[in-house]
C-alpha cells in the first residue's frame, strides 16, 4: 500500500530546478557551461576560502543559532540594529518561514506572474489563496494592478525587483509610492537578490524606506553577487522586529550552518569585489545583448544578471533547449518559468561562457 501524504503535499507545486547538476564541470573546451540558475561566475574569495577553513575547526559545535556577528555587521553595513535583521538558510528559507508566518485558510497572498518560482509554494503549503498579477507590458511587475488586489484578507505582497525570470526593475519611486498605498496590516516583502546588479537605484537607497514603513521587508541574499549560493544564506532588511522574530519562531534553531555564517561576514567585508563584479556583470550584459539583437532576438531590459530572451511566436523553445543542451550549454526554458512565449532566462557568464552561449544558440536558430 502506498503512503498517505497530507493534502498540503498535494497542492505544493515542485520547484522546477534547473538540470545540469552532478555533470562533469570542470576545464576544457568541452567543459558544460553553467548559465540556468543565475549564479556568480567568480569563484570564492580566497579571503571567503580562509574564513571558511578556519570555521571547519569548530564543526564538532553548533553554529550560533542567533547568527549574532552576521547580524551585526549587517547592521553596521545597512544601518540597522540587528534585531531588525533576520538571516536564513538562503533567502527562500526566509520567504518560505514568511509564508508560515504569515499565511493560513482564508488569508491572501498576492505577487506577479511569471515570478521567482518558490512563491506559488507559499500559498499552497499554507492553503491561503495566491492573487498573481500579470506583468506590465515591459515585463515588469504592474503596482497599481497589485494595489487593487489588496483587501482585508492580504497578508502577505511580494514585489521582486529586480524581477527573476524577466531581469526588469521598477524604480524606487514607484515602490515608494506602492508602499504608501499599502494598509499597515499587510507585510510587503520586496525580493532583491539581484539589486546590487540593478542600475536604476543605488542598491542601498531602498533601506531609507524601512523607517517609514514596518510592514516592510527587504530580501537579500549571499547568493548571488556574493557568490555563495553553494552555502546556502540569506538575510532580511525589516522594518519592524516583529517579522525576524516570527520567522525565527518557526524555524530549526540551527538553519544557518558555521560554514555559511563565517563566509558572509568574511564576503560583506569585500565591499569592493561586490563594486567590480557589478561592472564585470554589466559590460557582459551589455555585449550580450548586441549580440542577441544582431541574431534578431530581443531581450526584456535587463537590470539583473541575466536576461530574458524572447525567441518569437514562431520558434520551437524545446528544440533550442535541446540544441543548446547538446553543445554544453545550459539555460532555462521559459516555459518551466511561467512564460507563455517561447523565452529563454540566460545567466551572464564569464566573457568565454558567454561566447559560446552565442555561438551555440545562432548555431541553432
Ligand atoms: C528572486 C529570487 N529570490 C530569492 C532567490 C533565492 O536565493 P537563495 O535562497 O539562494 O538566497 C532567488 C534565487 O534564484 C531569486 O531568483
Amino acid at each position: 500500500m502506498a503512503i498517505e501524504f497530507s493534502e498540503r503535499i498535494r497542492r505544493i507545486p515542485t520547484y522546477p530546478a534547473a538540470g545540469g547538476y552532478g555533470q562533469e564541470t570542470l576545464g576544457g573546451a568541452n567543459s558544460v557551461v553553467r548559465l540556468a540558475s543565475n549564479e556568480a561566475p567568480f569563484p570564492p574569495l580566497p579571503e571567503v576560502r580562509a574564513a571558511i577553513d578556519h570555521a571547519m575547526g569548530t564543526l564538532n559545535r553548533y553554529p550560533d543559532p542567533s547568527n549574532a556577528l552576521l547580524r551585526t555587521r549587517l547592521g553596521e553595513r545597512y544601518g540597522l540594529p540587528s534585531s531588525r535583521i533576520a538571516i536564513g538558510n538562503g533567502s527562500c528559507d526566509i520567504l518560505l518561514a514568511a509564508g508560515e508566518a504569515l499565511l493560513e485558510p482564508g488569508a491572501e497572498i498576492v505577487y506577479a506572474w511569471p515570478s521567482f518560482s518558490v512563491y506559488p509554494h507559499l500559498a499552497a503549503a499554507s492553503g491561503a489563496r495566491a492573487i498573481t498579477v500579470p506583468l506590465d507590458a515591459e515585463e515588469r511587475h504592474d503596482l497599481p494592478a497589485m494595489l487593487r488586489e489588496i483587501t482585508v484578507a492580504t497578508r502577505l505582497v511580494i514585489v521582486c525587483n529586480p524581477n527573476n525570470p524577466t531581469s526588469t526593475a521598477i524604480t524606487l519611486r514607484e515602490i515608494a509610492a506602492f508602499l504608501d498605498e499599502v494598509p499597515p496590516h499587510v507585510c510587503v516583502i520586496v525580493d532583491e537578490a539581484y539589486c546590487e546588479f540593478n542600475l536604476l537605484d543605488d542598491p542601498d537607497a531602498s533601506i531609507d524606506l524601512l523607517a517609514a514603513h514596518p510592514n516592510l521587508a527587504l530580501l537579500r541574499t549571499f547568493s548571488k553577487v556574493h557568490g555563495l549560493c553553494g552555502l546556502r544564506v540569506g538575510f532580511a532588511l525589516c522594518g519592524s522586529e516583529e517579522l525576524p522574530r516570527a520567522l525565527d519562531q518557526v524555524r530549526q534553531p540551527f538553519f544557518c550552518n558555521a560554514l555559511a555564517q563565517a563566509a558572509a561576514v568574511e564576503a560583506l567585508a569585500h565591499q569592493d569585489t561586490v563594486i567590480e563584479r557589478v561592472t564585470r556583470t554589466v559590460a557582459e550584459r551589455i555585449s550580450v545583448d548586441e549580440r542577441l539583437q544582431a541574431l534578431g532576438l530581443t531581450a526584456a531590459e535587463s537590470q539583473a544578471n541575466f536576461c530574458w530572451v524572447h525567441l518569437g511566436e514562431d520558434r520551437d523553445e524545446a528544440q533550442i533547449m535541446q540544441g543548446l543542451q547538446e553543445r554544453g550549454v545550459l539555460v532555462r526554458a521559459g516555459a518551466a518559468l511561467g512564460s507563455d512565449t517561447p523565452a529563454l532566462r540566460v545567466t551572464y557568464g564569464l566573457p568565454e561562457e558567454n561566447r559560446r552561449f552565442l555561438d551555440a544558440l545562432a548555431e541553432v536558430l
